[in-house]
């Protein structure tokens, strides 16, 4: 029976097309006065908004975003967490995938958003700019899918931020000093004299659940998020669905996202929704600022002029081992939308080194670093150096020489005590000065990589936030102390162990991660503190043609941003950067 067989095909062929849009946006990039203190400050913004504007797209839906700088500075946007399958050049990656868009210049970013769905962000990709340049990306089901939770009554994006008194745009090359706040939804709320009256209200329905979209955008602080006598069920992370996880307390490093369903279910009133910095190490810089930001939940019907319920944030040593909880209790959800099981065969296996380290003093200059040096960090013993005359992407693809080596090492040049070390003869004294390189690592289209990071105590041991681009990793381990590949291998979770984009390293202990290099094109691996990139904590890889048209880099888009000659303009690494906060 031919027919109804024909007219199934016209009609999934007609739902297809029905069910993918085209979502387009521009986003003018220009200077505001805002005033989220006491004082105003004129801030590179998105459409003059703070945050920027949120992106609502499907799985499924092409993105358009034309990008009009109409700042003083270079930018680039990045679709942080967004796979970009096959469009490897709107990665919005400055210096790895493109050449930033200089000012008074446009480019349009264009790509297809598929196989994940949830919340991302999107944020400038240039040292201290994300501050302020940053929003939501919400991508829902395709028409006709549910969620795999029960319908929310309404969803809410709340986006944290941090503030600085000061023009951190100027500090483009810096690592950013002690914040002075931070934002839920760019509101500082009653914790500061000038923004009492200006707090994120949510306004709920007594026995209605909302769906809350939080988004840790700040520059260089993991956020505790609690609400007070409220339980939270974490749905997803990172745009990947989780088996439903219950909790009073979140944690999200620079660059993660939550979505949590939350039910009214308390007595009418006010509740206090709370953020507090996460000290993972004893500080090496001042803490950001210790202040606990609110925001407000009111209940319909409730009193206004009643005080809210307070919540108690983590404190202490209890820090690190919530943190430690939430993170790695969290699982993805087996057989939920575009879940894929764990690869058993690992191809590529790489045991990476990660953390701080020393650069040396420039002659003349004056470092108030450790032993008077400048600070700098390391992946495998590499300072990552962000090329400066052409992209990471375009050299390889027009196979030009000279701006990278693809020698990064899959170990570090020396094994050694890596959580607790020390000083012990030229080796070691080698590991606290590592070498500035800009090397890749090359993989082979589709191998399966698996990275084991350990974190280093090299001068401090704190949590380190590894993104990703282009890819999900499963998060097979967490752990303390240095790896064991023997005992610790073994209680590897191969079941459902979460898929994320970014993942924070525990203080002194390790993560084991595996992805898929199924995407040609250069893809950064880099701690997302903004204040370490330009200490370098980065390496790329280089994910090489397969064997179609379709799994091959394709030519970058005739309009991509051009370097200017002058390579100053750009951002450069450690050099020139005078580290003395
Ligand atoms: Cu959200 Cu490379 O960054």
């Amino acid at each position: 029976m031919p027919f109804p067989i024909q007219a199934f095909l016209i009609a999934l062929l007609f739902s297809s097309i029905a069910s993918a849009a085209i979502v387009e946006h521009v986003f003018n990039v220009e200077d505001v006065v805002v005033k989220p203190l006491c004082q105003e400050q004129m801030i590179p913004s998105v459409n003059r908004s703070l945050p920027g504007p949120t992106i609502n797209v499907r799985e499924g839906d092409t993105l358009v975003v034309h990008v009009i700088n109409n700042s003083t500075y270079n930018i680039t946007i990045h679709w942080h967490g967004v796979f970009q399958r096959n469009s490897p050049w709107m990665d919005g990656a400055n210096m790895i995938t493109q050449c930033p868009i200089q000012p008074g210049y446009n480019f349009t970013y264009r790509f297809d958003i598929t196989g994940q769905e949830g919340t991302l962000l999107w944020h400038a990709h240039v040292v201290n700019l994300r501050a302020t340049l940053h929003g939501a990306i919400i991508i829902r089901p395709r028409s006709g899918r549910p969620y795999p939770f029960p319908k929310p009554y309404k969803e809410v994006p709340i986006i944290f931020a941090q503030w600085w008194n000061v023009d951190l745009a100027v500090l483009q090359l810096r690592p950013a000093p002690i914040a002075d706040a931070f934002l839920i939804n760019g509101l500082a709320g009653d914790t500061y004299s000038c923004s009492k009256n200006r707090m994120h209200n949510l306004k709920v329905v007594q026995g209605k659940t909302y769906l809350l979209r939080i988004i840790n955008a700040a520059l260089n602080t993991h956020l505790f998020f609690k609400i007070a006598n409220h339980n939270v069920t974490v749905v997803a992370i990172d745009a990947a669905y989780t088996t439903p996880y219950v909790s009073d307390v979140m944690i999200l490093t620079p660059g993660q996202t939550v979505d949590a369903l939350l039910t009214a279910d308390q007595p009418i009133g006010l509740y206090y929704m709370t953020i507090s910095a996460y000290i993972s190490a004893h500080p090496i810089v001042p803490v950001p600022t210790d202040r606990t930001i609110n925001g407000l939940i009111v209940y319909e019907g409730a009193a206004l002029n009643t005080s809210p319920a307070k919540t108690t944030m983590p404190e202490g040593m209890n820090q690190i081992s919530t943190a430690h909880r939430f993170s790695s209790n969290i699982t993805s959800l087996v057989g939920g939308p575009h879940w894929t099981p764990v690869p058993r065969h690992v191809d590529e296996k790489m045991f990476i080194t990660m953390g701080l380290g020393l650069d040396p003093c420039p002659l003349g200059t004056k470092c108030i670093g450790p032993l008077g040096q400048r600070y700098a960090g390391s992946l495998n013993n590499r300072t990552f150096a962000i090329p400066q005359t052409l992209s990471l992407q375009e050299a390889y693809f027009h196979n030009i020489s000279g701006i990278y080596t693809d020698d990064f090492p899959n170990q570090p040049p020396l094994k050694f005590d890596y959580t607790n070390f020390e000083v012990r003869g030229d080796n070691e004294y080698k590991m606290l000065f590592p070498e500035r390189k800009t090397s890749v690592k090359k993989l082979k289209f589709n191998s399966t990589v698996e990275l084991i990071v350990q974190n280093t105590g090299i001068i401090t041991s704190e949590s380190h936030p590894m993104h990703l681009h282009g890819f999900n990793f499963y998060v097979l381990g967490y752990g303390f102390g240095n790896y064991d590949p023997i005992n610790d291998a073994r209680k590897l979770n191969l079941v459902n162990p979460q898929m994320r984009n970014t993942v924070g390293v525990p203080p002194g202990g390790w993560v084991v991660l595996r992805f898929i290099a199924n995407n040609p094109g250069a893809w950064m691996f880099h701690c997302h503190m903004d204040a370490h990139l330009p200490y370098g904590i980065i390496m790329a890889f280089i994910v090489q043609n397969g064997p179609t048209p379709e799994t091959s880099l394709q030519p970058p888009p005739s309009n991509l941003p051009q370097c200017s000659r002058d390579p100053k303009i750009y951002e450069s690494p450690t050099t020139n950067v005078d580290l003395s906060y």
